[in-house]
């Protein structure tokens, strides 16, 4: 009998209507659409403005994509995981509310939070899931409000971020597609760069603070910058060598998208050309756990079956880490 590997099956995908482009952005804080495309690759990022909605809301629509597409009996699906950095609310999981909405009343949920490294980390887990044997169908949504913990006053951070959602239903494979390998990585100095200070058990909520904006995103942009695009480009070499991988046989590199330059100082060290690599940060800017998804969501028409597939992130904490996935199906 062949090993069971977890492929994924069927994508979908969210972002909200509201478009806060570099233009407007220079009229809320000192910035030029020049700046930021030059430094970032970001023209404009998506915002969910829809009162009382939060992550899940993005989720749902995202989950409920993917179940329309693929004409699927929500019932079925055995497990709701919801990668993401800003849950609807500390407790409880936003992961459960989502598995409910979308019908999926025969499945177990809980959340993952790994900062931008989130979906990444949630592709290990549902594929473990699945080659254990014990699950057919886990369903990994990525999805972020990053604009609930951004500071609109803060040039440094509200340049970057966006919301939005993503989802991918991994299944078991008997032709050996799906995920290969992974290599994955935690650096624990990485929470002094990039990190919200109060809100959490270190630091409870109080008027103080409120006062002193401690709930909003912080990052030390420059480190993390340098941390990303060794950290980025070693784990996507490591995950190249290990499988005997080289730049020809790498059909598609999917990087979070942080930053252009990052993603293209990892495409250099692979030896990937730029039409080998997934890129929507100008329209989306970095939806956090959102962007691996997403890249998916664009893309899917023109994957094939068979293509492999190199995954690589970079997030707070440090997280980082890369993924080899052999695509399931014609887009
Ligand atoms: O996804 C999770 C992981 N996160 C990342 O991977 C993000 C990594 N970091 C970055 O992408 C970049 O560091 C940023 C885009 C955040 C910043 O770009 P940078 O090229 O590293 O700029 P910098 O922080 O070194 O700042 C350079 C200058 C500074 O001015 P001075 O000190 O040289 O006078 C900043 O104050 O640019 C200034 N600056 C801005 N100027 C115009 C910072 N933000 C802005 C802005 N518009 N929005």
């Amino acid at each position: 009998m062949n090993k069971l590997t977890a492929a994924i099956t069927a994508v979908g995908g969210y972002i909200p209507d509201f478009v806060l482009s570099n233009k407007v952005l220079e009229t809320m804080v000192d910035t030029t659409d020049e700046w930021i495309t030059t430094r970032t690759g970001i023209k404009e990022r998506r915002l969910l403005k829809k009162e009382g909605a939060g992550t899940s809301y993005l989720a749902i629509k995202a989950a409920e994509d993917l179940i329309a597409k693929r004409n699927l009996d929500p019932k079925e699906i055995d497990m709701v995981l919801v990668a993401s950095a800003t849950p609807d609310m500390p407790v409880a999981a936003t992961a459960t509310y989502v598995a409910s909405e979308i019908g999926a009343t025969n499945a177990f949920s809980y959340d993952l939070q790994a900062a931008c490294s989130s979906f990444l980390y949630g592709m290990s887990t549902a594929a473990a899931y699945v080659q254990s044997g014990r699950y057919k169908k886990v369903l990994l949504i990525g999805a972020d409000k990053m604009s609930s913990i951004i500071d609109y006053t803060d040039r440094t951070t509200c340049i970057i971020f966006g919301d939005g959602a993503g989802a991918v239903l991994f299944e078991p494979n008997e032709e050996g597609l799906g995920l290969q390998d992974e290599y994955l990585r935690t650096d624990g100095i990485g929470r002094n760069f990039l990190k919200i200070d109060a809100g959490g058990s270190i630091l409870p909520a109080s008027e103080e603070t409120l006062k002193n904006k401690q709930h909003f995103v912080f990052q030390d942009g420059k480190t993390v910058f340098k941390f990303a695009v060794s950290n980025m480009a070693d784990v996507a070499g490591k995950i190249m060598e290990r499988n005997q991988l080289g730049h020809e046989d790498v059909h598609w590199l999917v990087p979070h998208q942080a930053n252009k330059r990052i993603i293209d100082a990892t495409s250099k060290r692979m030896g990937v050309s730029d039409e080998k690599v997934m890129m929507n940060i100008e329209r989306y800017g970095n939806t956090t756990s959102g962007t691996l998804p997403l890249l998916l969501w664009d893309y899917e028409k023109q994957l094939k079956k068979g293509d492999n597939l190199v995954f690589a992130a970079f997030g707070g904490g440090f997280t980082w880490g890369s993924i080899y996935l052999k695509w399931a199906y014609n887009g």
